[in-house]
């Protein structure tokens, strides 16, 4: 049976061969900071469950150890208040709302943050706090301010960083609106992702830092974005190439929705074929042109629903071939749709590696090519 510095090593070695782990810094890091401490009981999804439900993997268990060294997402909370202790050994459904993200993903975000020893570096989403650790081994525990929105995660984050021999600067409180206490930061990572980009942000890291971000929405589109911040209240950047998922903050979350009725509407013929929105980049375009819409449907037949206005888009197949679209509320999602893709088709249909946003408090504009390059307002 492997030691868990064997399995540290062993997962620090597979991570530097597929080339998510590349800087000696957090090589060493990821070598040094034992995951167990912070992940203990967790959820593991159960397979083929629609929908997916969880069973708890106890401290322990035959495989416990061993499972934590694996390149894994290790759910720890579900729907913001269930916990693997909270079961009594039976599968629970739920949404994931809290976790310990894949060590390849936290540490290859860590790195394309470019943080350096001696940066001040504000991380939103503490979480279990394995990432929070990771980053006080590198930079140390006084340039690293770490803020949990949920005080029951916060708490058990807390413990397992102390435990494990950091301390870094802790917080229980909504990260989107940054540092209660102000601050001048020169890096910030955010490890939840957000509808828009909060513009406290934008004043609590110094122009000339950078924020790491993913832009997500109520589709669950995502694409992590790094920004360099250009002035106070402004930042710029592009979408990077990674396929990178994570759950979306709190406040930004959608409301539960009620039973979906779909009601009648105007109904007009739509130039694009609907089933675009089925491909990766092609769901995320759509999303940035309705990121308060959620999407169901298949193919031809998709439904968009603004849960924030009550309106309603849904495709169909054309009587004579080609595809209609019914729209009724204020907000006329499929329009917005079909411009967005559009404009994303003309410039060749980039993957989202050609996109860039940029941010101001007049408006969150998002891009093709370059900044002055076609695009449109992300509605915030
Ligand atoms: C994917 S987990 C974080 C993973 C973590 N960095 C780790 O390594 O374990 C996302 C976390 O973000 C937290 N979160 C959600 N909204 C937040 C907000 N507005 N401010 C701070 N934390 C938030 C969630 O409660 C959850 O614990």
């Amino acid at each position: 049976m492997s030691t868990p510095a064997e399995l540290r090593a062993s997962l620090a070695d597979r991570l530097t061969e597929n080339g998510a782990l590349t800087e000696r810094e957090w090589q060493s890091a990821a070598r040094a900071v034992p995951r167990e401490l912070f992940v203990g009981t967790h959820f593991a999804p159960v397979t083929g469950s629609v929908p997916t439900s969880y069973r708890p993997v106890r401290e322990g268990e035959p495989g416990w150890l061993e499972g934590i060294y694996d390149d894994r997402t290790l759910v720890t909370q579900l729907d913001g208040r269930i916990g693997p202790e909270d079961t009594a050994g039976e599968a629970v459904t739920g949404i994931p709302s809290s976790s310990s993200t894949l060590p390849s993903v936290v540490l290859r975000m860590w790195q394309q943050l470019d943080a350096e020893a001696g940066h001040r570096v504000l991380e939103i989403g503490t979480g279990t706090g394995y990432s929070t650790a990771l980053g006080a081994h590198r930079l140390g525990d006084a340039n690293l301010t770490s803020v949990e929105y949920d005080p029951t995660v916060g708490a058990a984050a807390a413990a397992a960083i102390r435990t494990a021999g950091f301390s870094p600067r802790l917080i229980v409180g909504d990260g989107l609106r940054g540092d209660p206490d102000g601050g001048r930061y020169d890096r910030l990572i955010a490890t939840c992702s957000v509808r828009y980009i909060p513009l406290p942000w934008l004043h609590q890291v110094k122009p000339g830092g950078r924020i790491l971000v993913t832009l997500s929405g109520w589709s669950s589109a995502n694409a992590l974005a790094l920004l360099d911040v250009t002035g106070p209240g402004e930042a710029t950047g592009r979408f990077l190439t990674d396929q990178t998922s994570f759950m979306i903050a709190r406040p930004h979350d959608r409301p539960p929705r009620p039973t979906l009725d779909l009601l009648p509407g105007d109904e007009s013929p739509t130039f694009i074929d609907p089933a675009t929105l089925d491909s990766w980049t092609g769901g995320w375009v759509a999303q940035l042109a309705a990121p308060a819409a959620v999407r169901t449907g298949v193919g031809a037949r998709q439904i968009l629903w603004d849960l924030s206005t009550g309106s309603q888009a849904r495709t169909a197949p054309g009587p004579g071939g080609g595809w209609t679209v019914t729209q009724r509320g204020p907000v006329r999602l499929w329009d917005r749709v079909e411009r967005a893709v559009r404009c994303w088709q003309a410039a060749g249909e980039p993957h989202q590696d050609g996109f860039g946003i940029t941010v101001s408090a007049a408006a969150q504009r998002v891009w093709l090519g370059t900044e002055d390059g076609p695009g449109w307002d992300l509605p915030v």
